[in-house]
């Protein structure tokens, strides 16, 4: 399968169908890659993995994902590029491209991203973003499938902040048809942008205030940090405003009796998810953690040539 795009970037800017290869190929290639029996495809391949925030899954499942394929990876923060001060975003994007083979970036500002996309000559994939964090909701696809079947006529029911993991909630169900319920605290929407888009796309979603509401029939709950990395100076406050939006056993009691529970992580156990939950046995979390490996090795292997 060939992609109609050079970088990783965003969920909606791929076609259902290029998308669906995706989590095809990842589902190939896991059983292989936990015998340890995948074929070396990218040979003397480099990945330069930039990261602007800290990561523990991002970082090791797509250093480990590119030696599973039989290349390399670099791990390099903007402690040491500067890219925007100590250089700029264009010739970052060229010099980079002219030593390795793929970039996965890890940054704040997504338009900065979508810039070293344009001037590299190489794949960029988005590892997210302040506005983003494509990687993260296709391999939690990945988990939905494996655990529920076909994502289709789901519904996710995310608890939380309106954030990067809520816009790409949003873009993916602008590509697949499953309904996305997003409950959060009255000024923490997702982005008008992304919505507006869902909503011309005709993407099943709705935005809640009430948790207990939301949850009604839920085949997925999804939680995620109140506050993001970033914000933390705002943690105060969040932890407030916040503080109805955990996932209890007595919330979860709305979901349908076969839900899983997942959350990106890391989490602050007994902040946005309370330790019988996360541990409980609808939890999928430490599945979805190791989807980020599968999921993103095929998304190198489509877009690394
Ligand atoms: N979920 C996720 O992206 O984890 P890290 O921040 O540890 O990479
Ligand atoms: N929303 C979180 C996700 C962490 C994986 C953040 O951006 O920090």
């Amino acid at each position: 399968m060939k992609l109609g795009q050079k970088d990783f970037l965003g969920i909606d800017r791929f076609t259902t169908d290029e998308l669906r290869g995706i989590l095809e190929l990842a589902k190939e290639q896991k059983p292989l890659a936990r015998a340890h029996k995948l074929p070396h495809t990218h040979p003397n391949r480099t990945l330069a993995c930039v990261f602007a925030k800290p990561s523990l899954r991002t970082r090791v499942s797509f250093e480990i994902a590119m030696q599973q394929l039989g290349g390399n990876s670099l791990f390099i923060t903007d402690k040491e590029i500067g890219m925007g001060t100590r250089e700029s975003v264009y010739d970052v994007a060229k010099v980079l491209s002219r030593f390795v083979d793929g970039i996965m970036i890890r940054w704040f500002d997504q338009g900065e991203v979508n810039e070293l996309a344009e001037h590299a000559t190489v794949p960029v994939i988005n590892g997210l973003t302040d506005l983003l964090h494509p990687c993260q909701v296709m391999g939690d696809i990945l988990t939905i499938e494996e655990h529920l079947g076909s994502i289709e006529n789901k519904t996710v029911v995310m608890v939380g902040d309106g954030n990067n993991l809520a816009n790409s909630w949003l873009n993916a169900a602008r590509r697949f048809p499953f309904n996305f319920v997003l409950a959060c605290p009255e000024g923490y929407e997702p982005d008008e942008a992304i919505m507006a888009a869902a909503e011309n796309d005709s993407a099943s979603f709705c935005i809640m205030n009430n948790p207990h509401d939301a949850i009604e029939g839920a085949d997925v709950v999804y939680s995620d940090a109140f506050y993001s990395m970033g914000q933390e100076e705002e943690a105060k406050k969040r932890r407030a405003d916040f503080a109805p939006f955990q996932i209890t056993p007595d919330l979860l009691k709305g979901a349908k009796d076969k839900h899983i529970v997942l959350h990106c992580l890391p989490a602050h156990r007994g902040e946005e998810i309370t330790d019988s939950v996360m541990d409980g046995p609808h939890s999928a979390v430490f599945d979805e953690a190791e989807n980020r490996l599968h999921i993103q090795r095929a998304i190198i292997a489509l877009l690394v040539k």
